[in-house]
């Protein structure tokens, strides 16, 4: 194909490579990088000075609340909220009503993203019938469906033979078991973080230990089953600890962290207010503080949203009826570029490739930027600031804890499969 007829060119980007930033142009055309080089030229020209361009971003953490919930959020509202985040893939929570437990809901869920087309939603499914933790689901059909990530996350499996066991089937397939670290026995009524803000404030606390108990466990049930586990959204020093522990012992675990317990802590719920009340809770500086040296040594792998949308009328209630749960996918960029200190190669690869090689999608997302691969591209500004406002979400809910808050780092442009869905910070559709 010659360098004109492209149809899409975004000339003196700041390319984020593996090896480090190149100034050039991008060219695209029937959903392929045409072109990777200077004086590039096609249909639509886009000036991307002082934008960084690198591989889409993907969440390995996005609850779209379709089926179920749609007053919250749906395939499409979320997908939109993605897009407008740099993100051409999220992965999708299952606990959707009904939740993601067999083929039907994973392909429904599949089908419908595909018609709104603004990112791609990979869906994970249940480890256990209904999250329930009592039966597990049936692993081999959904493989054959093609889902390669099960979780009951919003619920840790409880039960450690129904654990062990999962592990076991998960071995001899393609798949990752994604914890969601919780020994609800010890949270039962928690608002927020067990510590000092919580006495004072006289509510239950969920204690780091709770979340701890299980990483542990589960770094022993992969070590005597050999199969791999993704740890969900950590949130404390301790955890950070086990699982470089468990990485220093050669075991086949990640984890993720997410934008919120990089940048909020506990302290922010003295006014009750229950926009910050999520699961895990925020913690401590002192847990920010691990969690971002896991981050630079590479103890984590990712980061991830736990997009969690609630309608007003469930959250806006008195804190303890208040659902967990918090947005993330628009303000993301910007709240990790705020909180870190960090190469923006790194940051790549917390965003970008090390989820897609977590979630088995490394085929078509979180590749290379070269000729030949499919443009899943996210172009952003890592110096604009801006103003959060809930009022200005996508998300069909406004759950946001940024509200007011200014963060420095912004997407300007999307591209999936080719087709430019977010245009100067505006979703095309
Ligand atoms: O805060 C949370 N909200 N944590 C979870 O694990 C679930 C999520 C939700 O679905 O709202």
């Amino acid at each position: 194909m010659s360098k004109s007829a492209a149809e899409l060119v975004f000339q003196n980007a700041s390319i984020v490579h593996p090896t480090g930033v190149e100034v050039g142009d991008v060219a695209i055309a029937a959903g392929l990088i045409v072109g990777v080089g200077s004086g590039l030229t096609g249909k639509k020209i886009i000036d991307a000075t002082g934008l960084h361009l690198s591989s889409g971003f993907v969440d390995l953490h996005t609850h779209l609340r379709e089926p179920g919930k749609e007053e919250a959020e749906t395939i499409e509202t979320g997908s939109r909220a993605a897009a407008l985040g740099g993100y051409t893939a999220v992965i999708a929570m299952p606990n959707t009503d009904p939740s993601q437990d067999c083929v039907a809901v994973v392909n429904f869920v599949r089908q419908k993203a595909t018609e709104v087309g603004l990112c791609e939603v990979v869906p994970s499914a249940c480890i256990t019938v209904g999250r329930r933790g009592e039966q597990l689901v049936p692993f081999a059909a959904l493989h054959e469906a093609g889902v390669r990530i099960f979780t009951d996350d919003g619920n840790g499996v409880q039960d450690p033979l129904i654990m062990r066991r999962a592990l076991e089937y998960s071995r001899d397939l393609d798949i990752v078991l994604a914890q969601h670290c919780e020994v609800s026995r010890l949270t039962e009524g928690a608002v927020m973080h067990e510590g000092e803000c919580c006495s004072a404030l006289g509510v239950p606390g969920w204690p780091s230990i709770a979340e701890e108990l299980m990483v542990h466990r589960d770094i022993e049930l992969v070590r005597l089953t050999g199969a791999p586990m993704h740890f969900l959204h950590l949130s404390t020093a301790g955890s950070v600890e086990l699982v470089r522990r468990a990485k220093a012992d050669g075991l086949p675990v990640t984890a993720e962290v997410t934008p919120h317990h990089l940048a909020l802590t506990d302290d922010l719920l003295v006014g009750f207010d229950s926009v910050f009340k999520v699961n895990p809770p925020l913690r401590t500086s002192a847990d920010i503080e691990a969690l971002k040296d896991g981050v630079v040594d590479g103890t984590i792998d990712a980061i991830a949203t736990d997009h969690a949308p609630h309608a007003a009328h469930t959250k806006d209630v008195p804190i303890d009826s208040a659902p967990p749960g918090m947005l993330g996918l628009e303000t993301a960029l910007g709240v990790v570029n705020t909180a870190l200190d960090i190469s923006v190669v790194r940051l790549v690869e917390l965003l970008s490739w090390n989820p897609a090689r977590i979630a088995g999608i490394q085929d078509r997302h979180g590749r290379p930027i070269a000729v030949g691969e499919v443009a899943n591209i996210s172009v952003w500004s890592s110096t604009a600031t801006w103003n959060v406002s809930r009022n200005e979400m996508a998300s069909k809910s406004k759950n946001t804890p940024y509200h007011g808050m200014k963060i420095r780092g912004k997407v300007k442009y999307t591209v999936f499969n080719g087709e430019l869905v977010v245009d100067n910070e505006r979703a095309v559709r």
